[in-house]
């Protein structure tokens, strides 16, 4: 809880510290496209990068989850390999491929194997801080994934939504709060109009990344099955679940990610799928995103998500920091 109530700060640490990092040898040019190599926690901020930069980017940003890279990925390519442990199997995999493909490479880490081989190959290294979840290390991953895009020429213009999107934070974090009130505070309210539902959680395309975000943060923090779409995708698809068999129907919950900045044509289209839905599945629940920026709106969305899966956990008598499961696999 503590560590979410300093989200805002930690982003705007997390850019001080960026900026000092020295690029050496990575090019400060136009790379031919970006690729996020990482998993789980460690990946988030990479998708959360591309859903922001989607209107001004000229160049594809994908996310890698997985051993290997996709075949494009070559010397052009610029790679950030993302792990918070510095040890996930599959990330360190993704950064033997890329540094042996010859791409301009740099890391994101707290530590481990990952920070020992950038030293040794003199590779920008962005510090990660010790001690974190992987998960709720996002405002430092994804600040240095941002800031680290912007002085590699990736992008500029955005970047003139951080400060509005740093004030609709720390605005909002009054009313998300431990302190603050259920009857005024979104995140309780939907962790507890979640409980006993199985969460899916839809948005327009900008909140893709948020949406897939809640899905695993309800899995990690709240120890709940959970699943994600986005829209205008899911009037194609998601939508027919309404006709699944009523217990199952009965049983499920759409948590609807709604843009304050939505166009008219597809707030007409949510508001037709609200209406398929209610007919039919447990409930529906709406999350409002803040601000006027495509930043301020994306991680004012997230930040209601992180702080009710952990509300969702704890509501169920866990903690949402424990992660004994994925420890367990990582050990085969
Ligand atoms: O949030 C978590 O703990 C996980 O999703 C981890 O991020 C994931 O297992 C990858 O580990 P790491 O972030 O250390 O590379």
């Amino acid at each position: 809880m503590e560590v979410l109530a300093g989200f805002p700060e930690d982003c705007a640490k997390a850019i001080e510290e960026a900026e000092k990092v020295d690029l050496g040898p990575v090019p400060t040019g136009n790379p031919d496209s970006l690729v996020v190599a990482g998993m789980g926690g460690s990946a988030v901020g990479g998708t959360i990068l591309g859903d922001w930069l989607q209107e001004e980017s000229r160049i594809p940003i994908q996310v890698s989850r997985g051993y290997h890279l996709p075949g494009y990925v070559n010397e052009d390519t610029l790679v950030f390999v993302v792990s918070y442990s510095g040890n996930t199997e599959e990330t360190l995999s993704a950064f033997q491929e890329a540094t042996s493909r010859g791409c301009p490479v740099a890391t994101f880490t707290s530590g481990g194997t990952l920070a020992r081989l950038s030293s040794e190959r003199g590779l920008p290294c962005f510090r990660l801080p010790p001690g974190m979840r992987p998960r709720a290390a996002l405002p430092y991953q994804f600040f240095s994934l941002a800031t680290a895009a912007r002085r590699l020429g990736v992008f500029s213009e955005a970047w003139g939504e951080v400060d509005e999107a740093l004030e609709v934070l720390r605005d909002f974090r009054e009313m998300l709060r431990v302190g603050s009130p259920t009857s005024s505070n979104p995140a309780k309210r939907l962790a507890y109009d979640i409980k006993g539902y199985v969460p899916f959680v839809y948005g327009p395309p900008i909140f893709r990344g948020v949406a897939y975000r809640y899905s695993t943060q309800f899995n990690e923090n709240g120890k709940t099955p959970a699943g994600w779409g986005y829209f205008p995708e899911a009037f194609h698809n998601a939508v027919m679940t309404r006709e699944a068999p009523k217990e199952i129907a009965g049983s499920l919950c759409a948590v609807i990610i709604m843009d304050p900045m939505e166009g008219e044509i597809m707030a007409k289209k949510i508001e037709g799928f609200k209406k398929l839905m209610e007919s039919s599945i447990g409930r529906i629940l709406e999350v409002q995103a803040y601000g006027t920026g495509r930043l301020a709106r994306i991680l004012s969305a997230q930040y209601v998500g992180d702080y009710a899966s952990a509300y969702l956990g704890l509501l169920q008598g866990f903690d949402p920091s424990s992660t004994d499961s994925i420890e367990a696999l990582k050990g085969i």
